[in-house]
């Protein structure tokens, strides 16, 4: 056990302390005034997670009102076509259709607890912005959620749906009109308001304790992806586990029921966003973690058409893990991840989000390339549901033939 622990520790999925590093990336890089916030959401959530009744009562939230636990599916038909064996944990099961809604109802319960009556939120593809909607409507408290245009644009389903719900989405038309700034502007706005809002970010990133408090409201992903495998496969634990990275939560918490296995984990990101895979070290957010950058360690535009993989980076754990070597990340097109949406609609039955489909586009494009081995089996986790991303898919003519 001591040695499990240890290699949790070193692999940097553990507690990162106070300090709330992961090797040398993390940290709390904030203004002054969310020096005390921070350090208070920090405690908050250290006794809230070491509180039965607070872990009883989230559990209950995620079976009755999320559904939990979500399935194991085999991929059969795929599988076949491939040569080896896929199983997808079936995040897109969950109540609002993605892994969001694990972290946001959470949050909201541990802003109820600090006594805020507010939560604030930013997000891109709009399933955090849904999510977090729904964990305030059931929690009785106020939602703001703040999206770029560009992502408003896109994802116009998500919004009506974040309204219909009684949020309030303010539209962020700085830089580059997308996450990274919808992540910005929320922010400066939670500095006027600490005292009333709970600032719920969507994934592994920020000032700590974000990324460590969602890679932990995450991890119910991993853990029971993990008794499923031991049920579903000879070798308990399978050769590879594969997720989709934007900030990394989805994957943070499906690594962190394995890391302490034999599997290979691999993250696959957006190309135009590989934060992780081509990033280099800086401070975003309020956490150093590899963003990519210009020459001038400006921060670059992510592009990518899953707008939840359009930022510039990755969460700080995820660039730890990568200089471990214990977790690989690689990028993967827009055509790719099209593609691989189509596939898996005709093979299984599934219409995946175009976040999601990232992940599945490289176990073909590896599968294809003999890089997974004959018969392995891979654990992948489907993130979301791809309802949201019909329009984009048909602004391409997507449909002409599969690939
Ligand atoms: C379905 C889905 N998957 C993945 C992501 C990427 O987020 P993360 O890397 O935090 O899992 C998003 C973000 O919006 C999403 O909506």
């Amino acid at each position: 056990m001591t040695d499990v622990l240890q290699r949790v520790r070193a692999a940097g999925m553990g507690d990162p302390g106070r300090t709330g590093r992961f090797g040398r990336y993390g940290g709390g890089y904030v203004p002054e005034s969310l020096v005390e916030t921070c350090r208070q959401v920090a405690e908050e959530f250290r006794q809230a997670w070491s509180d039965p009744g607070f872990r009883e009562s989230l559990t209950r939230l995620l079976t009755v009102h999320a559904g939990r636990p979500t399935p194991l599916t085999p991929a059969s038909r795929l599988s076949t076509e491939l040569g080896i064996q896929l199983l997808l944990k079936r995040e897109d099961l969950t109540h609002t259709g993605s892994h969001k809604i694990n972290n946001a109802l959470g949050q909201a319960l541990l802003a109820r607890r600090m006594g805020r009556s507010r939560l604030i939120a930013e997000t891109g593809a709009g399933q955090h912005g849904v999510a977090t909607a729904t964990a305030a409507a059931l929690l009785g408290l106020r939602a703001t959620v703040f999206m770029g245009e560009r992502d408003i644009e896109r994802q116009a389903l998500n919004v009506f749906r974040m309204q219909l719900l009684g949020a309030e989405v303010v539209p962020v038309g700085t830089g580059s009109r997308t996450l990274s700034d919808a992540t910005s502007q929320a922010m400066r706005h939670w500095v006027g308001v600490t005292d009333q809002a709970h600032y719920c970010i969507g994934s592994v990133v920020g000032p700590h304790p974000y990324p460590w408090m969602v890679r932990t409201f995450q991890r119910v992903i991993g853990d029971e992806a993990r008794g499923q495998c031991a049920r579903e496969l000879t070798s308990a634990v399978p050769d590879y586990v594969v997720a989709c990275v934007g900030g990394g939560s989805n994957a943070a918490g499906t690594f962190a029921g394995f890391v302490d296995t034999s599997a290979r984990l691999v993250g696959v990101e957006a190309a135009g966003g590989a934060g992780a895979a081509h990033g280099r070290d800086g401070v975003l957010h309020g956490a150093r973690s590899r963003f990519l950058q210009d020459d001038g360690g400006q921060i670059v535009e992510a592009h990518s058409i899953a707008a939840g993989l359009d930022y510039p980076g990755v969460g700080p754990e995820h660039a730890h893990l990568r200089d471990l070597g214990r977790a690989r990340y690689e990028a993967v097109s827009d055509d790719e991840a099209v593609a691989a949406v189509i596939r898996l609609a005709r093979t299984e039955g599934i219409v995946a989000a175009l976040e999601s489909a990232h992940a599945l586009a490289w176990v073909i494009r590896a599968a294809g390339a003999g890089e997974l081995p004959p018969g392995a089996t891979v654990l992948l986790t489907l993130s979301g549901r791809g309802d949201k991303d019909v329009a984009a898919l048909k602004d391409r003519s997507a449909l002409k033939e599969p690939a």
